[in-house]
C-alpha cells in the first residue's frame, strides 16, 4: 500500500522524503488519501486546518473511533513515520469490511496536517489548531524559510485562512488510536513486533538568535572580532555536555549563518535547538542551562543572543485504562517514546493510545527508517483487533 506513494516527494540524491506541509508532494499525498477514502466508500471531510478525515459511518456521528496519522515529513525523512499509520488504518478497514464487520460507532481515518512542523516550526500544527491548543492568529503568522506566512500558503492552496481554528468534528471523537513506526529499539529488545505507548517525553524547539558584527576575514585581527559563530559553537558543546549529564536530549539540527560568505565574519547565526527530557522540570532546567551557556559565551565575545520558544509540547501520559486494555488485548509490551505525535496533542481532550511497530535499527527522521513487511502486517492485525474491540457491538 505504500508503493503507490513511494516516489512522492522522494529526493533522488538522498532517497529521503521532502514532504513538508502544503508542498506539491503534500498536495499529491492529499489527493492519494482522498482516492483511498473513495475506494472504500468512506466519506471524506477536510476541516479548516487541512486535516483530512475519512469517515466509515455517518460523518456527523458521535463517539467516533479515530485512527490514522500524518503524511508530511521532516526534510529527508523516511517512508514510515506517518504514512505507516495511515496505510495501516486503511488496511484495518479493508480487513474489517471483508469480514462484514459493522462498526457500532463511526471509525475515522485521519491524515493530520503539518505534523512535523518542518515548514512553519510548530509541531503538530493541524491537530493543535483543531484542538484549540494553537491560536489561529499565531499559526497564520508563522513563516516558512522563504518568508511566506501560513496564511499566504494555505490561501494559495485554495483554503480559507479564516476557517483555521478549533474543529467541531473533534468533539464527536471518543477515542484516538495512532499506529506509528517505533523511533527507537525497545521492541527489538523486547522481541515483539508491536508495542503500546505509555508516555511521550516533554519536548520543544527554541530559536537561538546570535548577533555579532560582520567584518573582513583577513583584515580583522582575532582579538577584535565579534563573531557570533563562536558563541554558537560554545553553545553546541555545552548542549551536548549538559544533556548527556542530565540523561536528556539536545540537538541543533538547523542553522542559518548570515550573510554566509567564506571570507567574511558573519553578522548573525540563527540556530534551532530541539530538546527533550523525561520530565518537564528537567527539560526547563536543561534549556535554561543551555541558554545561560549561550549568554556567557556571547558576552565574552561582545556579541549577543536571544532565545525564543517556538514549539513546546508538555509531557504526555496516555490514558491508563486504554493502554492497559490494548496491551492485554494484544499481549504487547508497553514503552515510552521521545518522539512527538498528534496522539499526544489530543490526549488531554480524549482517551488516546498509540501502537508502535518494530523498527530494526531504530533509525527515524532519516531515509534509512525501516520496518519489515511482516512486522507491518502484524501492526495491521493489531490495529484491526483494536477496532474490533473498541468499535464492536457491545
Ligand atoms: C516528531 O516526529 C518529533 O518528535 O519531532
Ligand atoms: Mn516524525
Ligand atoms: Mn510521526
Amino acid at each position: 500500500m505504500l508503493a503507490p506513494i513511494a516516489d512522492v516527494g522522494r529526493h533522488p540524491g538522498t532517497g529521503g522524503y521532502r514532504r513538508s506541509a502544503w508542498s506539491d508532494a503534500d498536495m499529491a499525498l492529499r489527493e492519494w488519501f482522498a482516492g483511498e477514502a473513495r475506494q472504500r466508500g468512506l466519506v471524506l471531510v477536510e476541516d479548516g486546518n487541512g486535516n483530512q478525515l475519512a469517515w466509515w459511518g455517518a460523518e456527523d456521528g458521535h463517539d467516533a473511533l479515530l485512527l490514522g496519522s500524518h503524511l508530511d515529513s521532516v526534510p529527508d525523512g523516511g517512508a514510515y513515520d506517518g504514512p505507516l499509520g495511515v496505510v495501516s488504518s486503511f488496511a484495518a478497514v479493508d480487513a474489517l469490511q471483508r469480514e462484514g464487520f459493522r462498526p457500532a460507532r463511526p471509525v475515522v481515518v485521519a491524515n493530520f496536517a503539518d505534523e512535523e512542523g518542518a515548514r512553519f516550526g510548530v509541531a503538530c500544527a493541524g491537530s493543535r489548531l483543531a484542538a484549540g491548543a494553537l491560536a489561529p492568529e499565531r499559526a497564520l503568522a508563522l513563516t516558512d524559510r522563504d518568508g511566506r506566512t501560513m496564511a499566504e500558503v494555505v490561501r494559495a492552496r485554495g483554503r480559507d485562512p479564516l476557517a483555521v481554528g478549533p474543529a467541531e468534528w473533534l468533539t464527536r471523537v471518543g477515542t484516538f488510536v495512532e499506529l506509528h513506526v517505533e523511533q527507537g529499539r525497545s521492541l527489538v529488545h523486547d522481541g515483539a513486533a508491536v508495542g503500546v505507548a505509555s508516555a511521550i517525553w516533554p519536548h520543544g524547539r527554541w530559536r537561538f538568535d546570535f548577533r555579532g558584527e560582520a567584518n573582513h576575514a583577513g583584515a580583522t585581527p582575532m582579538p577584535d572580532r565579534h563573531d557570533p559563530v563562536q558563541a554558537f559553537a560554545a553553545t553546541v558543546l555545552a548542549a551536548r555536555r549538559l544533556a548527556t549529564a542530565a540523561g536528556a536530549r539536545a540537538t541543533f539540527g538547523r542553522l542559518d549563518v548570515e550573510p554566509g560568505g567564506t571570507n567574511a565574519i558573519p553578522s548573525r547565526v540563527q540556530a534551532w535547538l530541539d530538546s527533550r527530557a523525561a520530565g518537564e522540570a528537567d527539560l526547563a532546567e536543561l534549556v535554561a542551562a543551555i541558554t545561560a551557556a549561550a549568554q556567557t559565551a556571547a558576552e565574552d565575545d561582545g556579541t549577543s543572543v536571544e532565545v525564543v520558544a517556538e514549539s513546546v509540547s508538555p509531557a504526555v501520559s496516555f490514558d491508563a485504562g486504554l493502554r492497559d486494555r490494548l496491551a492485554t488485548l494484544l499481549d504487547a509490551p508497553v514503552l515510552p517514546t521521545g518522539a512527538g505525535h498528534d496522539a499526544g496533542v489530543l490526549s488531554p481532550l480524549l482517551p488516546t493510545a498509540m501502537l508502535f511497530v518494530r523498527n530494526p535499527t531504530g533509525v527515524s527522521h532519516a531515509p534509512s527508517e525501516f520496518a519489515d513487511d511482516d512486522d507491518c502486517a502484524a501492526g495491521v492485525e493489531a490495529l484491526t483487533a483494536v477496532v474490533r474491540d473498541l468499535a464492536g457491538a457491545s
